[in-house]
């Protein structure tokens, strides 16, 4: 039997846009009228008045806290307030797309082109904010399938892949064995150099590229790390990496637009330029004081508002595959950056339709504790034509006969749930994202990292630090017998044997 041919397909223009930009060619990402037309929005129509709720969330509710939102924007535009991690101001991130120079992004490229030229395979290395946002970009832009396609396809870039995010020895040894055979080059990304599952990581792949290219493993190897300080900043002096700076104040999940980002997302040919303009034209947008103008601001009162009403739970859904990415940086950035004194929403990253069919009863009728936020693709990079059929036993035939494509359906996978949560009590707002381009990501990165500064001084704590997940850090350190927390160990240790035992 012969192969499957794909009998009324176009070519998929993901792939003939990754073919174009490995060519060099660009969006124009400069001119109003494509930056206009790419302007993500915020909807906030089912947010208000849900019909059933006695405490639903109003106009006069945003109305009521509009002068404490302004009054946080005018103190983070003057780094004012609680907003220091060891003296520093962390709100690098403000002004960095206007401070970003064309140099530096030609310094990236050609460091990456360089790298992509001898490599067959490019492997991340990074957790939490040196991972997720690279990860939501390159997913965002590039085929779901892009390893397996073929170079050409790809674009001429390297296969790329994670690792250093968890300490799955399955996972580990898995992706090892798509590496077998090929030339690998690495970029480990760790401000402190010393998170623990990146540099297990690292320690394992530069062991291995030592042990297969001797000498030359130093060119195969890239790292981003802390500009002054930190374990790695020294190793990559010590054995003449090639090293990438991570600003001062700028932290981890605010860094997509430092070399954290860049480098690797060069590496899959995605126009960081193009990237850069995005959060450019959002930080326009945001700067000025007007709430009522100000996705950033109108973000974070309605979110806060939602707070206050009791909603502890905030669904980040998609119906878009490659966008789910960015609802895991969401889940990452505002957890992480709320999550102080008892405070704080669960954001919860989801898949539409698919999440529909598992947890949707619960959005429909369950406890009323849960806000909901749309990420709504609208142009999809393809159209797919559903066929009509002579029997029609599934009784579809009146989708294609009213014109009706995969894509037009898909929009009805937020449109749909939008009312019938909003019905159900379940305040939402819906994020329209026009099209899956480098810009888009830009925007929506710089209006989110905006909204939750804000939302860091309505709740009254820093939004970035993140005391808590060092304490994980510790006890994890003080299990594994690391030298120095030989007495924390013994204490938790104690704790645990103390502790009630209920175990079948
Ligand atoms: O947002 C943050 O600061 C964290 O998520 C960090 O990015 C994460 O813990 C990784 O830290 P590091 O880059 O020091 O390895």
């Amino acid at each position: 039997m012969e192969g499957m041919k794909l009998i009324g397909f176009d070519e998929n223009k993901t792939i003939k846009a990754q073919k174009e930009r490995g060519k060099g060619k660009k969006n124009p990402f400069n001119e109003a009228s494509w930056q206009s037309s790419n302007r993500i929005s915020l909807d906030l129509t089912y947010l208000f008045d849900t019909p059933s709720d006695s405490s639903s969330i109003t106009l006069e509710d945003i109305k009521d806290i509009a002068p404490q939102v302004i009054k946080a924007h005018r103190m983070l535009k003057k780094d004012q307030g609680d907003i220091y991690d060891n003296e520093i101001p962390m709100t690098g991130w403000q002004n960095l797309p206007e401070e970003i120079t064309l140099t530096h992004l030609e310094e990236i490229k050609s460091a990456a082109r360089s790298l992509s030229s001898r490599i067959d395979a490019f492997v991340s290395l990074g957790i939490g904010g040196s991972y997720l946002g690279i990860e939501a970009t390159f997913k965002a832009l590039t085929h779901t399938y892009f390893n397996q396609l073929s170079r050409d396809e790809r674009g001429n870039a390297p296969e790329i892949y994670f690792l250093g995010q968890n300490m799955d020895p399955d996972y580990f040894r898995d992706t090892l064995d798509m590496l077998k055979g090929k030339v690998v080059g690495i970029n480990v990304i760790s401000r402190s150099g010393t998170t623990t599952e990146t540099a297990i990581a690292f320690r394992i792949l530069r062991n291995l590229l030592e042990k297969n290219c001797g000498q030359d493993a130093k060119d195969l190897i890239y790292v981003t790390t802390d500009a002054t300080r930190g374990a790695l900043e020294k190793l990559s002096k010590d054995k003449g990496y090639q090293a990438f700076s991570i600003p001062d104040n700028i932290g981890g999940r605010f860094s997509v637009l430092t070399d954290v980002g860049l480098l690797g997302l060069t590496m899959a040919n995605i126009d960081i330029e193009e990237f850069s303009a995005g959060f450019k034209y959002m930080r326009n947008i945001t700067m000025p004081d007007n709430l009522w103008k100000n996705p950033s601001l109108l973000h974070a009162a309605a979110r806060h508002a939602a707070w206050l009403k009791g909603k502890k739970i905030e669904i980040v859904a998609t119906n878009s595959v490659p966008l789910y990415g960015v609802t895991r940086w969401m889940e990452q950035l505002f957890p992480e950056s709320e999550g102080h004194s008892g405070h704080g929403m669960w954001v919860s990253p989801s898949l539409y339709s698919e999440k529909l069919h598992a947890n949707g009863q619960m959005v429909q009728q369950g406890e009323r504790n849960i806000l909901e936020t749309f990420i709504m693709l609208t142009e999809h990079d393809n159209t797919v034509i559903i066929p009509h059929d002579k029997n029609n036993i599934d009784g579809l035939n009146f989708l294609p006969d009213k014109g009706q494509d995969m894509n037009s359906i898909n929009r009805k996978v937020i449109e749909g749930p939008a009312y019938a949560h909003y019905l159900g009590d379940v305040p939402n707002m819906i994020i329209e994202i026009p099209r899956r381009n480098a810009f888009s990501l830009g925007e929506i990165y710089y209006m989110m990292e905006r909204s939750v500064a804000i939302s860091g001084y309505l709740l009254g704590h820093n939004p970035f630090i993140q005391p808590g997940v060092e304490d994980y850090k510790k006890a994890m350190f003080a299990l594994l017998g690391k030298p120095g927390f030989e007495e924390k160990g013994k204490e938790i240790k104690d704790e645990i044997s103390k502790m009630k035992k209920l175990r079948i």
